[in-house]
């Protein structure tokens, strides 16, 4: 319990950065969005689930999220930062109805090089089918 209840550093100011790849979105391109800009316009669906340790559901998800960061020397507040970063993103997901999956398991050097960042991967999620 005291190592569960311990605090939570909190000094982290680095930005994460959020991609996204938006396979099924009414009204919006396919494609790989990075701070909600377009990187590349496509269909990179099947992608997406192969880079999810091959697990359809990033595929079929209407939006697949990869959270990265990029400072190595504080990594354990970067994670917990991911993770509430995640989290409000799987809240407002369930909220809305469109429901959401944490995605723990990922190729994380193969990620990197599609979506052409140095940063760690943190954190993926898919949200809407
Ligand atoms: C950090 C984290 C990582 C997860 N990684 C995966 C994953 O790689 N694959 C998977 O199928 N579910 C993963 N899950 C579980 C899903 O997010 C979800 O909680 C689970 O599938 C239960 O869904 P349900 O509430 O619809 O039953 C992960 C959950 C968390 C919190």
């Amino acid at each position: 319990m005291n190592y569960i209840n311990a605090p939570i550093p909190s000094d982290c100011d680095v930005k994460i950065e959020i991609y996204a790849i938006i396979n099924h979105v009414l009204g919006m391109e396919q494609g790989v969005y990075k701070e909600g800009v377009y990187q590349k316009i496509g269909d990179f669906s099947q992608k997406a689930g192969y880079l999810c340790l091959e697990q359809s559901l990033g595929m079929e998800s209407g939006v697949t999220f990869f959270l990265v960061g990029h400072d190595d020397q504080n990594y354990q507040a970067l994670l917990q930062k991911a993770g509430i970063l995640g989290h409000r993103l799987y809240v407002i997901s369930e909220y809305l109805g469109f429901g959401c999956s944490g995605i723990g398991a990922y190729y994380d050097e193969e990620v990197m090089a599609f979506l052409q960042t140095e940063g760690m991967i943190l954190y993926a999620l898919a949200i809407g089918r």
